[in-house]
């Protein structure tokens, strides 16, 4: 068995002949000339000459050889009290009559499809129904409402949109399908057809000449072919949240995408192809995309689809329940979710009714993982628990503990090392690196390895602005970090105006664009303030405008309603205050690290370009009205 070091030495002495190596684990129906075309640098291309389709190497390919019958997906759902096996041979009729309907309707290689659907294992089915015609697919979380899912459907400008009629939450059923209707309505760029999934428990109304039935547009249709596409063919475009409000379309190439996810499950993930493997997220995040839909398929696992919450479907014990039932190897959530369990059920009495035997191990991202959630999980379970880091632009773990080459020493509170394909750096603003131990910007060397972005859905100049400008020759995570002298990372926090609630990325950026149209606010910061439960919470500052004399605390209850109408419940905006006035530099940037710490009630240094300091007395005042500091 090689080692971590000797495994990252390799790749960095020749990427381009180490991802060749893995890209052999992957069916090619031509194999790529070459990794690497860089003439464009720094836009960098991985196995763009190589042919080969997503679906048959997640599906097919596992259906013909010798996976028939195991399952693919099982679906488990709590909040119904259904569940479903599906088998590889059954998943491949099942996207293979999808992919017929949507190429009956006109659905070609290079157009767009948006899907809109909850935990149902149907998600799944229409992500690689449209891989495997070369469709590319744009999930939108369920949580979203009409306007951002109408910003989606303009910029991707989709031929079709797949919905489920509702999504289950454990308080509501919600219609997805007025969502939808709503969405169509605001956006410019109108479908030319929807195809609905009924669910029973609530039936959607169907528009005449627009909408399908699921099941109807299936009947009677020519299975479809996988359609096989260039390494560089556009897999599918995920939105996720930059500064402004205009969400970034990440997009993600086909080639390396099959050959970095499939190595991740054996060296990150520890489990061998017919193992069952748990990413508990959603498909509308970059989790649900990797680690629920593609790569436990394309490795040949069997992947758990999950519909429910940790807690209160029915109760804090449904994680265990599930890895027990379903013999779970290798499970992965958000560290939100343990921090819910945990506050239900502190002495983790849930887990003296189950067999935790078969799990190897815990793994956790997408937000910061406080060491005292881990410690508690590792001392409940007895399992190793893993931090790791990545995000929707990478598609896989950039800094992670490399389990199944060789698990190396956990340091609570760091996600280990760089996998390969990464060289991480911690930059001053000077753009020079930093010495160990030392506190700057985390950015990677380019190129970035294949599966990671190759650019934003038409917007290369903003793909360079947003990611490439600040460091040339860097890619810009957005994080800051440091790295100590045993090459471990340690994550800090954002370096722009994203915060993470609740394991869900949110551009604050965007809730005071949409705070800014309610017509009684002259001006409003929103930030994040640390939450016990959530990780961050948006806390939003209103400054009226002049002669508006209505009840302030109406006004931000129409706030709240506004985001959540515009936005959607996930945004969990529900702390509004109103303020005499903002607290600015004399250069008139609005303080927002200041706001938050006041918040957090952490000490605050009177920023020495303040314009009025007394005016953060008020702020303290008024923060203190919304419970805040909590400590
Ligand atoms: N469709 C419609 N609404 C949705 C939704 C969906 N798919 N997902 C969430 N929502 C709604 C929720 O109902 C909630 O609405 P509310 O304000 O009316 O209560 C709101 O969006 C926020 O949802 P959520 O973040 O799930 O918070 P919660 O308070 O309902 O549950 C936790 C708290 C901790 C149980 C939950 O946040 C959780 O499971 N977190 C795990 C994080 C995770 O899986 N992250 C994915 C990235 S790895
Ligand atoms: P997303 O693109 O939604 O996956 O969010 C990515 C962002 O979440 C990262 O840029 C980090 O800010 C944060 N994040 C993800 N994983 C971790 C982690 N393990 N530790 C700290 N922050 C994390």
């Amino acid at each position: 068995m090689t080692s971590y070091a000797e495994t990252y030495a390799a790749w960095k002495a020749d990427p381009e002949a180490w991802w060749m190596e893995q890209a052999r684990a992957i069916h090619w129906d031509s194999f790529p000339t070459r990794a690497l075309d860089d003439t464009a640098s720094p836009i960098y291309n991985w196995f763009g000459d190589g042919i080969t389709n997503t679906c048959y190497n997640a599906v097919d390919r596992h259906a013909e050889g010798g996976r028939a019958d195991q399952a693919a997906l099982i679906w488990d759902s709590p909040v119904t009290g259904q569940k479903k096996t599906i088998t590889y041979a059954e998943l491949k009729d099942q996207c293979a009559r999808l992919a017929g309907a949507l190429k009956a309707q006109g659905v070609e290689t290079g157009d767009r499809v948006i899907i809109y659907m909850p935990m149902v294992p149907e998600a799944v089915v229409a992500m690689l129904a449209c891989a495997r015609i070369g469709a590319i697919h744009s999930v939108v979380f369920g949580g979203f409402a009409s306007a951002e899912l109408a910003t989606r459907i303009d910029d991707a400008k989709p031929k079709a949109i797949i919905a489920g009629s509702c999504g289950i939450e454990p308080s509501r059923t919600v219609a997805y399908k007025p969502l939808l209707d709503g969405a169509i309505d605001l956006a410019a760029h109108k479908p030319e057809f929807c195809i609905i999934f009924q669910r029973e428990q609530l039936r959607a109304d169907l528009i005449a000449g627009r909408d399908l039935d699921w099941d109807e547009v299936q009947e009677d249709v020519t299975p479809a072919d996988c359609v096989p596409v260039r390494g560089d063919h556009p897999c599918y475009i995920l939105y996720t949240s930059g500064t402004t409000g205009q969400p970034k379309g990440v997009v993600r190439a086909t080639g390396g995408h099959l050959v970095a996810l499939n190595w991740t499950m054996k060296a990150v993930y520890n489990v061998d192809p017919g193992e069952v493997f748990w990413a508990a997220s959603d498909v509308g995040w970059v989790v649900g995309h990797s680690y629920i839909c593609y790569a436990p398929l394309i490795h040949g696992n069997t992947s758990v689809v999950f519909e429910g919450k940790p807690v209160g479907t029915p109760d804090a014990g449904t994680f265990w329940r599930v890895i027990e039932e379903h013999g779970v190897k290798s499970f992965f959530t958000a560290p939100t979710a343990f921090r819910a369990v945990r506050r239900e059920d502190p002495d983790a009495t849930f887990l003296q009714n189950h067999d935790l035997s078969g799990l190897r191990a815990i793994y956790l991202a997408g937000e910061r993982a406080d060491p005292s959630t881990i410690e508690w999980l590792q001392d409940k379970t007895g399992k190793p628990v893993y931090d790791h880091w990545w995000q929707t632009e990478t598609g896989f773990p950039m800094v992670a503990n490399p389990v199944g080459i060789e698990p190396l020493p956990v340091k609570i509170g760091s996600p280990t090392v760089p996998m390969p394909g990464y060289d991480v750096r911690i930059l001053g603003e000077d753009g020079q690196e930093l010495p160990a131990g030392e506190l700057g910007a985390i950015a990677v060397k380019l190129p970035l390895p294949p599966g990671t972005l190759p650019g934003l859905w038409n917007a290369e100049e903003r793909f360079k602005s947003a990611y490439l400008n600040a460091f040339p020759g860097y890619y810009e995570t957005g994080d800051a970090g440091r790295k100590d002298e045993d090459g471990y990372i340690w994550i800090m926090a954002r370096t722009d105006d994203v915060i993470n609630v609740a394991g869900h990325r949110l551009s604050t950026g965007l809730m005071e664009e949409v705070l800014a149209t309610h017509p009684d606010v002259a001006e409003c910061a929103v930030v994040g303030v640390a939450d016990d439960l959530k990780g961050q919470l948006p806390m939003g500052f209103l400054t009226l405008t002049r002669g508006v004399n209505r009840d302030h605390a109406e006004i931000c209850r129409e706030c709240v309603q506004l985001v959540r109408d515009k936005i959607g419940p996930v945004a969990a905006f529900k702390l509004a205050v109103v303020v005499e006035r903002l607290p600015k530099t004399r250069s008139g940037k609005t303080l927002r690290a200041t706001m938050a710490k006041l918040a957090d009630g952490d000490t605050v240094k009177v920023p020495a370009t303040i314009d009025d300091p007394a005016i953060l007395d008020e702020l303290r005042e008024r923060i203190a009205d919304l419970g805040y500091p909590k400590t």
